[in-house]
């Protein structure tokens, strides 16, 4: 499931991510990445060293934490802290998959069952740049508004195309959800939204707390501690 969740940061707060990353020190964004990953990858990061990615990265799990389209969505069990990418003149990353278990925080791991990225410009910024993500029913290209989040399931082939003007900054972090499974984890994200939508146009009470019910017991089926 490829979901789009608007507004994750706000306008000033994209404003003020961009004025302390136009003054960072980028380093070769071939630092976090394996063998295959190195070959295609042609991009600039925040160091994992970097205080000012820590205190962004921080910044962006608070703003997720706002929104509960992104907890139904994910169901997170953890995070793994964000990491802050730039791309300009012709930089690019060729189709690839991500790692399956990551390390972070020295010594902590993480399955990787999502990947999120928060863009950081608008789209009239920059040319190219789309990100593309291939699944079972053809390749996906994908580009919103500065603050907004796309989720898709971290199994995926994905790349990002030659960004041929300006400049594309964004985050991209990797999530361990409670639910392994995607086709698991959307079928409860459906039910939620059913639930929540059928609570606000006021549905039968005994028949919303049946549905709410097999959610949670969906939920203790099938979730990972
Ligand atoms: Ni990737």
């Amino acid at each position: 499931m490829l979901l789009h969740i608007p507004q994750v940061l706000t306008t000033q707060e994209v404003a003020e991510f961009r004025r302390r990353l136009d003054a960072a020190d980028w380093t070769d964004g071939r630092e976090t990445v394996g063998h295959q990953g190195a070959k295609v990858k042609r991009n600039e990061q925040l160091s994992d060293t970097s205080p000012l990615k820590a205190e962004l990265g921080n910044a962006v799990l608070a703003a997720l934490r706002r929104s509960p389209l992104f907890f139904a969505a994910a169901l997170p069990r953890k995070i793994l802290p964000p990491r802050f990418n730039r791309y300009a003149g012709g930089g690019e990353y060729g189709f690839h998959i991500d790692g399956g278990v990551m390390s972070f925080n020295d010594g902590d791991q993480l399955r990787s069952d999502v990947s999120c990225t928060l863009f950081l410009n608008d789209p009239t910024e920059y040319e190219g740049g789309r990100l593309i993500i291939s699944d079972t029913y053809g390749e996906h290209a994908v580009v919103h508004a500065a603050g907004d989040v796309i989720i898709y399931p971290s199994r995926s082939l994905h790349r990002v195309e030659p960004d041929t003007r300006g400049v594309r900054l964004a985050s991209f972090f990797w999530i361990q959800s409670l639910i392994r499974d995607d086709r698991q984890r959307q079928m409860l994200f459906e039910l939620d939204s059913s639930i929540q939508k059928l609570t606000m146009e006021g549905a039968d009470e005994a028949a919303l707390l049946q549905l709410t019910c097999i959610y949670h017991n969906l939920l203790r089926l099938w979730s990972e501690i």
